[in-house]
């Protein structure tokens, strides 16, 4: 449908983001997701995640988008039924376009053509990078930051420092040079023998450990970049080192071993931030991602904003991992916009922010 006729079926902008009935989906990687949204308002927010991954201790591209076949159907179907709408009722519908595992958004980006080919409705592809920063504008409890903002976007697959002046103009400060936060985290917890996904894990471990009982390399990647694998390699010579010199000790001092690490990585991550705040002057600090999910980074984020002056806005747990409301309210901005995609449209791995 041309934009003109967007319009004329759904009015102006204002109207538009305020009551326009979305679906949208989630297939970047390894978790299924379905939302329906009405504006801002996250109606249903299905995720379905892949335990088939786990005895691998990562994410394997071939089973993923196998799993996102068998998943899409009864997610989105679910999705639908707890918005308590039919599918004959929506108004557009969106899906991640990249960045990400290119099997795994083809099974959304299809189904999402499909089902718009066959309802006759609008196409929105988003960008999975800008719907985790949009996330923070899914109507809740806390008001969303006012732009411009700085937001730390910290998953799997991607650690960056982003300047938001608004919904569309966004801009890459600094991102890793190598590995993910979420990678550093994972990748030391399969060392430890903790399984996949091991943020959580260490996450949970770290609460009854000494986060001052080791001591790991402090990376130093230039500007407002990062690097994780200088981090990563001493983690795993120490417990290298330790299981070496004293069998059995490894696994005896996890939680302080697991402490002392998360300690290293927050304390880096927010160490580039507070340099990206001082350099902008920006006064409103944001998260996003699934990493902003860990405790210790959320408390030290929100004392970082304190000390700096400024606002901090961190999403609720659901919407920091990988979920289809935050692809959802990114797609009713850029409807609103009048920013559509077509059948033509094709998804692509490596999408890059601005
Ligand atoms: O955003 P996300 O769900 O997927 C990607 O787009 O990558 O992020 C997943 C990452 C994984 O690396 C996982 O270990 C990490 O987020 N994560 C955590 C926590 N919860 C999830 N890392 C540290 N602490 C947590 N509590
Ligand atoms: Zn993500």
């Amino acid at each position: 449908m041309e934009n003109a006729a967007l319009s004329a079926k759904l009015g102006n902008n204002d109207a538009v983001l305020g009551a326009t009935l979305l679906l949208a989906i989630e297939s970047s990687c390894d978790d299924t997701s379905a939302a329906v949204l009405r504006g801002d308002r996250v109606l249903s927010n299905i995720v379905a995640g892949q335990e088939v991954h786990r005895q691998y201790g990562g994410v394997v591209p071939e089973l993923a988008s196998r799993a996102h076949q068998q998943h899409i159907v009864p997610v989105v179907h679910q999705a639908l039924e707890m918005a308590g709408i039919r599918k004959e009722e929506l108004d557009a519908i969106a899906f991640t376009v990249g960045p990400g595992l290119l099997g795994s958004l083809l099974v959304g980006a299809s189904f999402a053509k499909s089902l718009a080919l066959g309802l006759d409705i609008p196409l929105i592809a988003v960008d999975h990078m800008r719907a985790h920063i949009l996330a923070h504008f899914i109507k809740g409890e806390q008001a969303p930051p006012i732009f411009p903002f700085l937001c730390l976007t910290v998953s799997g697959g991607h650690t960056q420092i982003v300047k938001v002046d608004s919904p569309s103009m966004m801009t890459v400060l600094g991102r890793t040079i190598d590995d993910a936060a979420g990678e550093a985290f994972d990748k030391a917890a399969k060392v430890l023998g903790l399984g996949y996904p091991g943020g959580p894990t260490i996450d949970r471990l770290a609460k009854q450990g000494d986060p001052h009982h080791f001591q790991f390399a402090t990376p130093k990647a230039g500007g407002m970049d990062y690097s994780f694998s200088g981090v990563k390699t001493s983690f795993l010579y120490l417990i290298q080192k330790l299981e070496r010199e004293a069998p059995g000790f490894v696994p005896a001092n996890l939680p302080d071993i697991c402490a002392s690490y998360q300690r290293h990585l927050v304390t880096y991550l927010l160490s580039v931030l507070e340099q990206a705040i001082a350099e902008t002057g920006v006064k409103a600090i944001a998260l996003a991602g699934g990493v902003s999910a860990n405790s210790e980074l959320r408390r030290r984020f929100t004392e970082l904003a304190e000390r700096s002056g400024c606002t901090s806005h961190v999403p609720p747990l659901e919407y920091c991992t990988d979920n289809a409301a935050m692809i959802g309210i990114a797609a009713q901005f850029k409807l609103a916009a009048g920013d559509l995609a077509g059948q033509h449209t094709v998804p692509m791995a490596r999408l890059k922010m601005g």
